[in-house]
């Protein structure tokens, strides 16, 4: 526990961001199935994303969207996440103890 101590916050942060990519990663993938569980999860995803707003710039029945986000445009941003996350985990050095 407490992962986030000791100068590690921001390796914390960037896991938890990389998790949420990886939610999303999974969720545009199993919208680009196209079978009617798909279709039908995406509907409800549309009505649930307009409620909040977001609809103007994340369009779920858009097949060709969802296949970019998820082959291409998330993909990018968990690997350039998980790589900056290896990057600062490096552990410090440590002053000698006297
Ligand atoms: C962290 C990375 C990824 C995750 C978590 C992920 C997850 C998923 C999931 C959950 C599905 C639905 C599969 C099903 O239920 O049948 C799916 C489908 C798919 N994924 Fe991924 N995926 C990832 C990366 C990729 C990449 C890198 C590609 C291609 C370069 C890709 C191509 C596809 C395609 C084409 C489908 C649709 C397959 C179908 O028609 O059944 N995915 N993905």
């Amino acid at each position: 526990m407490a992962a986030w101590r000791g100068g590690r916050s921001l390796t914390w942060v960037t896991g938890a961001v990389t998790f949420l990519v990886s939610i999303l990663t999974a969720f545009t993938g199993y919208v680009s199935q196209t079978n009617f569980d798909s279709q039908w999860i995406a509907t409800q995803a549309k009505d649930g994303i307009n409620a909040t707003g977001g609809g103007a710039y994340f369009n779920v029945l858009n097949l060709g969207q969802m296949l970019m986000w998820h082959i291409v445009l998330l993909p990018i941003a968990a690997v350039v996440l998980t790589a900056c996350m290896s990057s600062w985990s490096v552990p410090r050095r440590r002053a000698p103890l006297r």
